[in-house]
Parts: structure tokens; C-alpha cells; sequence
């Protein structure tokens, strides 16, 4: 009897480009996350074809006791920081995602590593889809690094990358970058939400059968977002995000998502002419160049993770055109900088209305804790009045919108922090333990009002 091969079915889906949802019809507003016009037709093959789901690699079910006695053996990338960002190093089988705007150093810190475990005696792939060998051996020259053990190969093919990892069987592999990895028969070419999705199924897969550990590079658009469906950071275990500005040499490497640790944690990077080197002293570097006796200029003590980080944070007020003024931050939240000028104006007696502000913390740090809000509010109010603030202060509490200032967690291991940086004064809210013992004289403050008389108005 004769068998018919029918050829596999082609058919139209289409794929939201904001969250990886795939849907049989055209829709203007995606249902699952709001985009409007996210909506791209794709065809797919009916059957066999690899879109959802994470491989399931457990053959059959273990109690969790089981699970939490078996140890995991993390891998030191050789970057004290960024082990300390990770949790301890890399995980075997996890899937490490390091996201950056482009030229922030993702391919330099990715290299760096690299080398790091090769010659560690890990076996190690850097595969690229975006830079030649030549480009590859120029940078590692210049990193010093050009004698590593560490392969390379050029790929922008996923099943010809899958198969050669099979066939080489790597201890660790890098990808640089996840955007211009592609399934052979995509139908948009590298970079499209179904390529960098199913590209990225298939490493997972391979990095959990295996226990390989993987680190991706992927870029940012414009926005700030990571190129590509959200489903990314969804699949995979850790997002590390390289910042910085393209004025400043610092980077700060900070862990968004993190399946085996912690999440706060942040280092803090210099790019120089032999690559990224560590900075042992953050705080000794975020307030290096301030300018002491400036009007507009207050420091505080930020805590990123479980290290506290001394922090400049500038501002400039200049009156604006009545009725539109200007308001614009880097490195702080523009809203909440908003909300502390309209409670200087309504609490504090400034006369704001009408006024631009800027606010700037130098160094490429950004500031998501509201315990700078005091030393935001000081350095607007320090410059509206011409009046430099002591240099040897420095400012924490969180502000609320009566104008009292909040308590802030680990006040203590801030101030002593500022202590060891030479700040023997701090403005700081009620509440310090009676033990607390440092070379720092601490004036509790209750109200905005009462933090600027005690420091501009005296
Ligand atoms: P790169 O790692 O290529 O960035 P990405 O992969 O994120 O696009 O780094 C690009 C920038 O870094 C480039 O402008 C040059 C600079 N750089 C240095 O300053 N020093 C160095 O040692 C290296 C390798 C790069
Ligand atoms: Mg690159």
C-alpha cells in the first residue's frame, strides 16, 4: 500500500515582539502584556518544532531534602566581582545573561572571563556571531590574554553551534550575542523575536542536558530594555546589566535576576586600555572628583547589595520658563525627584515653582533607594540658596511627603562607611542605637526643614 510523506504543514502564527506571546491571529493590542502593534506574522511548521516550554531533564522526583544536600559547585569566572555579583561564581548548567547598551564592554567582560576559565583548565568555547577571530584575537591582545587556551568560533547558525557543542563537548561556553544567533530556517533572520527565543531555547537545553554552564551577551535598545521577546529574561537562570555612560569609565555590573542567590549585589568596574578592572574601593572613586565648597553638592552612602558605597549626588536649579519648568535626573528616579522639589516647595518654604532642576549622580551609578532622597532634596536646596554645603557631611534619610525624614535600613554600616571615608558629621534620622560607636558625630533630624537649617541655614 502506498504511504503518502506529506511535507511538514507550514502555518501563521504571530508573536508579540515585547513578550514572546504567540497567538493564531493578529491582534493590535497584545492581551498578555499591553504593547500595542507588537504583533509580527511568523510561520512556523506545524509539528516538531521546538517554541515553548523549558526541556524538563529530572528522570523521576526527588524530596527537597534530597535536593538541598546535594552541594552546588559554583565556577569562579576569575572576577572576584563578578562572582560576588553572581552568588558565589557560575552555576553548572545555568544560563547567564549579561545585557548592556552596545559598546558598554559586554564582549570585553565576556572574553575577559573566558580566558579566565581556560586557564582555570576549564575547556572553554567563545562562539560569535558578531566579531571575526581577528577582531577577537585583536581585543584579547590587547587584554593581554592572547595566549589563552580558550576556542573560538565564529557561528551565527544555532544547529550548527548545538552540533559542534556536541562534538567538542566544552566545559563552559560564551555566546556574544544571543541577537545574532539564528535557527537555520528562520524566517527573519537573526535578531527577530522567534530566532532569539528558540535560539535561546535550544542553549538552555543544551547547557541543562549537559551541565555546561553558558554566558550570553545581549544588547539593550534605546529604551533600556533587553533586545529581543521579554521571554529572554524569563528563560533564562541569571540577568547580569552592564551600565554605565558613554562620558565615564566606570561600569557597574548589577544582577537583575538571579535563580541561585541573592539579587542586590553590584559591582563596580573601570574600562581602561587593557580592558575591565575591578574597583576594589568604590566609594574612594564615586566621590573622587567632587568639588568641595560647590553649591549643590550633598553625599550620601548607598548600599548596593551588601556593600555600602559612599555617592555623590548633584544638582543644579536655575529659573525656568514660567509655567513649564524643567526637570530631569540621571542616576536617581526622575519621578521621585519630582515628588521631593514640589515637598521642598510645600514644606521647606523654597520657592521651586518655576524653577529647572537637574539632578546627576556622577560615576554611572544609579540610586533605586529612597535613603538619598535627603541628600537629593539638600543638594537642590544647597543651590537654590548659593550655599555649599559642609563637604564633610554626609546625608540619609528617606523623605516622605509630609516632609519628615524616614528611618533607612543599616543606617549604622552607612555612617560606617562615611566614617572610614573621613566624614565626621552625618544628618541622619532619629533612632541610632545607643551602642552605635564610630567617628562620626550624628545630628538626628525629624523634618527637611529642621536638615536644612541645621546644615545651610546656619
Ligand atoms: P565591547 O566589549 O566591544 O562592547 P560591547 O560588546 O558591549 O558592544 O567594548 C567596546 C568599547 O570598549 C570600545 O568602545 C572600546 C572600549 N575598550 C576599551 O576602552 N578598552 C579595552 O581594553 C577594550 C577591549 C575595549
Ligand atoms: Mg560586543
Amino acid at each position: 500500500m502506498p504511504t503518502s510523506f506529506a511535507s511538514p504543514k507550514q502555518r501563521t502564527v504571530f508573536f508579540c515582539a515585547d513578550c514572546g506571546r504567540e497567538s493564531p491571529k493578529w491582534d493590535g493590542r497584545c492581551p498578555g502584556c499591553g504593547a500595542w502593534g507588537s504583533y509580527t506574522e511568523v510561520s512556523k511548521f506545524a509539528k516538531g518544532h521546538p517554541v515553548g516550554g523549558i526541556p524538563l531533564v529530572m528522570d523521576k522526583p526527588q524530596t527537597l531534602t534530597d535536593a538541598a544536600l546535594t552541594p552546588v559547585k559554583r565556577i569562579p569566572t576569575g572576577l572576584c566581582e563578578t562572582d560576588r555579583v553572581l552568588g558565589g561564581g557560575l552555576v553548572p548548567g545555568a544560563l547567564v545573561l549579561v545585557a548592556g547598551d552596545p559598546g558598554i564592554g559586554k564582549s570585553t567582560l565576556l572574553l575577559q572571563i573566558g580566558a579566565n576559565l581556560a586557564g582555570a583548565g576549564l575547556s572553554t568555547l567563545y562562539a560569535s556571531g558578531e566579531e571575526s577571530a581577528e577582531q577577537v584575537g585583536l581585543r584579547a591582545q590587547r587584554l593581554g590574554i592572547a595566549n589563552s587556551d580558550m576556542l573560538f568560533l565564529q557561528e551565527t547558525s544555532t544547529e550548527h553551534l548545538i552540533a559542534r557543542l556536541e562534538q567538542e563537548k566544552p566545559g563552559a561556553l560564551i555566546v556574544d550575542s544571543i541577537q545574532t544567533l539564528a535557527p537555520q530556517e528562520a524566517p527573519l533572520g537573526a535578531g527577530g523575536v522567534m530566532q532569539v527565543r528558540e535560539s535561546t531555547l535550544q542553549l538552555l537545553k543544551w547547557a541543562k542536558t549537559s551541565g555546561v554552564p553558558v554566558v550570553l551577551a545581549g544588547h539593550v535598545t534605546k529604551d533600556g530594555s533587553i533586545a529581543g521577546p521579554k521571554v529572554l529574561e524569563h528563560m533564562v537562570d541569571v540577568v547580569l546589566q552592564l551600565e554605565g555612560d558613554s562620558v565615564s569609565s566606570n561600569r557597574v555590573l548589577r544582577c537583575s535576576k538571579n535563580r541561585f542567590g541573592a539579587t542586590e549585589e553590584l559591582a563596580l568596574y573601570e574600562m581602561g586600555v587593557d580592558g575591565l578592572s575591578e574597583v576594589i574601593d568604590p566609594s574612594a572613586v564615586l566621590v573622587s572628583q567632587r568639588r568641595a565648597g560647590v553649591p549643590g553638592s550633598a553625599v550620601t552612602v548607598a548600599l548596593g547589595g551588601t556593600r555600602p558605597m559612599l555617592a555623590e549626588v548633584q544638582a543644579l536649579t536655575s529659573p525656568g520658563v514660567p509655567g513649564s519648568p524643567r526637570r530631569t535626573a540621571t542616576g536617581v528616579d526622575a519621578a521621585r525627584m519630582v515628588m521631593l522639589a514640589t515637598v521642598l516647595s510645600r514644606r521647606a518654604g523654597l520657592r521651586l515653582g518655576n524653577h529647572d532642576i537637574m539632578v546627576n549622580i556622577p560615576g554611572a551609578l544609579r540610586i533605586a533607594e529612597p535613603s538619598s532622597d535627603l541628600a537629593v532634596a539638600m543638594a537642590i536646596a544647597s543651590c537654590t540658596a548659593d550655599m555649599a554645603l559642609d563637604p564633610s557631611v554626609v546625608f540619609l534619610g528617606e523623605i516622605g511627603l509630609n516632609g519628615e525624614v524616614r528611618q533607612v535600613p543599616h543606617l549604622e554600616r552607612r555612617l560606617i562607611e562615611a566614617s572610614r571615608h573621613g566624614f565626621n558629621r552625618a544628618l541622619a534620622p532619629e533612632g541610632l542605637s545607643t551602642e552605635f560607636c564610630a567617628n562620626i558625630e550624628v545630628t538626628p533630624v525629624v523634618t527637611v526643614r529642621e536638615a536644612i537649617s541645621a546644615a545651610i541655614c546656619r
